[in-house]
């Protein structure tokens, strides 16, 4: 079985980026961990990360061929992007939206999540463990 996790704008700068809304955790490091939790549960997870919507798109279409499951944090575009919830429906293969923090809790603006309609579900506000979280849900998901 095989993860597509794709990262959205702006989590490169993970570990300096508001570190008190996001924590002091790098994208590297989140990678590793889901490096290290895949090989524990006997799937391959293949990371990317991207700031422009239409490379976003192509990850989730290239997922769609190449994977069984996608972890996707939309990150900004998840409050806009029409054209991400569309590929998410496009593709055949369940997809499981993370954010590091609450975004229930913050301005008001991003409490609605555009892409989270085209995806199983959302996990939310537990910093690095809720991208571990969805890969565990998911590789339960995807091979129900
Ligand atoms: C985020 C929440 C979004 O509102 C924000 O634009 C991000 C990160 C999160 O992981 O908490 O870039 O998706």
């Amino acid at each position: 079985m095989r993860i597509s996790v794709i990262h959205g704008p702006n989590l490169n700068l993970l570990g300096v980026r508001e570190p008190e809304v996001y924590g002091t955790v790098t994208l590297a490091e989140i990678d590793r961990r889901l490096g290290d939790l895949a090989a524990e549960l006997g799937v391959e997870v293949d990371c990317c990360q991207y700031n422009s919507e239409g490379e976003i798109i192509d990850a989730i279409q290239r997922a769609g061929v190449q994977a069984d499951g996608i972890v996707i944090n939309p990150a900004g575009y998840t409050h806009t992007s029409v054209a991400i919830h569309d590929a998410l429906k496009a593709v055949c293969i369940p997809a499981i939206e993370v954010h590091l923090s609450n975004i229930q809790g913050r301005e008001e603006w991003r409490h609605r999540s555009v892409t989270a309609a085209a995806c199983r579900g959302v996990i939310a506000g537990l910093g690095a463990r809720s991208y571990l979280l969805a890969l565990r849900a998911l590789v339960e998901e995807a091979g129900a």
